[in-house]
């Protein structure tokens, strides 16, 4: 749990390209890191209370957000916990398709955050599914949110995108750490969409610092070929 409030102790994780980017101008998704990488992040979900991610990223990549290493999953049932940290979904109206992978891959619980105005059938729909948390009237209102996360139990989320949530979160404040693999790509190999919207990005930065980073060696294939490059990776903290 974070500190100095009742909310959720709160970190995003992303890979981006050597530019800032974090998908195609389709807003498809595209592999930026390589399975180191992939490793980190299964540990970091594996770690976490619940993982979430905006609409956007389940209309767009249809994540399953299941802890993928079978020696982590055993881990956390001889914990007494859930094989997979709850999944949950920032939904304002609702869109979430009842067959996404989330509610088919993996056990454990699914949480659909949804506004005042979704539409009552596809709320009714996805209760069958999950459990319903409506928070916001127009779109979700991220810190209610969280302080009901609080009293379900999660006090550690881990967030997943995409662009508009992530900035959702830091604009708020409701952000502790970020953590960013920095791929090898650039826009010049179709990559568009940004790790978050710029308005007034560093004012939001302020009082933030970056306590870690490091260089991973790793292979990649591009161009065709195998090649061996040093990865920045980065955790920004407040
Ligand atoms: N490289 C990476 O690490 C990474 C990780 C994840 C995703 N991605 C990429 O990111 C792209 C999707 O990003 P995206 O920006 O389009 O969508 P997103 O951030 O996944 O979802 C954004 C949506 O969440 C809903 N929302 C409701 N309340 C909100 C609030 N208070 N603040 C922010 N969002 C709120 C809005 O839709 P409603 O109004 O309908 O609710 C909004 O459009 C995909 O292309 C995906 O591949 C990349």
């Amino acid at each position: 749990m974070n500190e100095s409030s009742s909310r959720p102790f709160v970190f995003i994780n992303a890979a981006m390209s050597a530019d800032g980017k974090i998908a195609t101008i389709e807003r498809k998704q595209t592999r930026i890191s390589g399975s180191l990488d992939f490793d980190r992040a299964d540990e970091l979900r594996a770690t976490s209370d619940a993982i979430m991610v905006g609409i956007g990223t389940v209309l767009s990549d249809n994540p399953s957000l299941t802890v993928k290493s079978a020696a982590r999953r055993e881990n956390r049932r001889a914990q007494g916990l859930d094989e997979n940290p709850a999944r949950i979904v920032v939904d304002s109206m609702a869109r979430t398709p009842v067959d996404a992978d989330i509610f088919k891959k993996g056990a454990g619980r699914k949480i659909i955050a949804v506004s005042g105005s979704a539409p009552k059938e596809n709320v009714k729909e996805l209760s069958k599914e999950a459990e319903i948390i409506v928070a916001g009237e127009k779109t979700i209102d991220l810190e209610k949110l969280l302080t009901e996360l609080t009293s379900r139990g999660i006090n550690r989320l881990m967030v997943e995108g995409g662009a508009t949530l992530n900035w959702g979160l830091i604009s708020a404040g409701l952000v502790d750490e970020i953590y960013i693999f920095i791929g090898i790509l650039s826009s010049e190999e179709g990559l568009h969409r940004r790790l978050w919207m710029e308005r007034d990005v560093w004012r939001s930065f302020a009082g933030w610092s970056c306590y870690h980073v490091r260089r991973w060696r790793m292979e990649f294939s591009f161009d065709g070929r195998n090649n061996k490059f040093n990865n920045p990776f980065i955790l920004l903290s407040r």
